[in-house]
């Protein structure tokens, strides 16, 4: 462990390998400058789960059309969220705008600037509050997500399997944070993960930590964290209909608030369930009765906890209204579509058919 290393970890040194390597990302304040709560905040929500160059584009037009905290929580629910579209998870999205909401209303637009405050919010959680409240406020607050968690279990030598090792490596990086630039000691510990302690092959002749890393010294550094036991991922099988009108608008609708996807828009879908489909028991599904027909190859696409194959059914030439509403495809980029949905509108539009523009 960390007790027979003849070096120790200290946070300067970190910091001094930061003031040399750190990365110039559009959310972060340059030297001298004074972070902005909104940039941190909403930067931090989209950095949840995913990873940095994914995440750039989304950032810098939320921040060109939403320059502030005011804007985003004035911006209509299905503007944002068609924004997202794309980025995953999308209960985030509903919280960051019930959040920007909030802060706009009944907190004058001004972000509470503890850990505590920030973590009374919607969709702000002990990562996030302790994130902001480092970068934007300069609080002595510990910011662990996954990255980190990879750099304290080596430099610890934390061998107990995730999530175990969780309560051990919180409480080594709290110890760890300076109360001179706890914001900066957060952003550094997050561009070591990403760039020196990565998750395989990590780069150890260059880090600034590594004469003191506990699991360098024992030669066990790129087994850590261990993992927990890994669980298959279920697999689902779905039929979806898409149905064209005759002016060639298409019928979607609006999945429920909660849950998987939620408030993201479809083709209707039957139930995802673990046996296929087949055309004949979808059919009482189906948003219109009519001469159904089912394209060839399928639709794939994972989701954290499962995976799922859609079959894809198309009637064209409709007049009945439907449940849902009618969408031309040149409005597609405008509409709140996950990738999932992208994919469908993909393979309906291939295989000889009409393209989307
Ligand atoms: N990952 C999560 N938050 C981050 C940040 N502020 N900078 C870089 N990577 C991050």
């Amino acid at each position: 462990m960390a007790e027979t290393s003849t070096s120790e970890l200290q946070a300067d040194s970190l910091l001094a390998w930061y003031d040399r390597h750190r990365r110039d990302l559009p959310w972060r304040a340059r030297p001298g400058e004074t972070a902005d709560p909104y940039r941190v905040w909403l930067s931090e929500i989209m950095l949840q789960q995913t990873q940095v160059q994914a995440v750039i584009p989304y950032f810098l037009s939320f921040l060109e059309r939403w320059p502030d905290v005011g804007a985003l929580g004035a911006a209509p629910r299905e503007e944002v969220m068609a924004a997202w579209a794309g980025l995953g998870y999308y209960a985030r999205a509903r919280r960051l705008h019930d959040c920007a909401r909030q802060i706009a209303g009944e907190l004058d637009g001004v972000f509470p600037d503890t850990e505590a405050g920030l973590r009374a919010l919607p969709g702000i959680g002990a990562y996030t509050s302790g994130a902001v409240a480092a970068i934007a406020f300069d609080r002595p607050a510990a910011a662990v997500d996954g990255n980190v968690e990879r750099v304290m279990a080596r430099s610890y030598a934390i061998g107990a399997p995730m999530p175990a090792a969780k309560k051990e490596i919180r409480k080594r990086t709290q110890a760890l944070v300076p109360t001179d630039r706890p914001g900066d000691f957060a952003q550094a510990l997050m561009d070591l993960g990403a760039t020196i302690c990565t998750p395989r092959r990590p780069a150890c002749g260059l880090c600034p930590w590594r004469d003191a890393c506990a699991g360098r010294l024992a030669g066990i550094a790129e087994e850590l964290p261990r993992p927990a036991p890994r669980k298959e991922r279920p697999h689902r099988h779905g039929l979806v209909f898409w149905l064209e009108r005759d002016d060639g608008a298409v019928l979607l609708r609006t999945r429920p608030d909660e849950g998987l996807l939620g408030g993201m828009m479809e083709a209707p879908t039957t139930p995802w369930r673990e046996a296929p489909w087949t055309l004949e028991e979808a059919l009482p599904h189906a948003p219109l009765a009519g001469d159904w027909e089912l394209l060839p190859d399928l639709v794939r696409h994972g989701f954290t906890h499962f995976t799922i194959d859609l079959k894809v059914a198309v009637l064209s030439g409709a007049t009945a209204p439907g449940h849902g509403s009618w969408h031309h495809p040149e409005s597609f980029d405008s509409l709140a579509l996950p990738t999932l949905t992208r994919k469908v509108v993909r393979h309906a539009f291939s295989a000889g058919r009409r393209s989307p523009r």
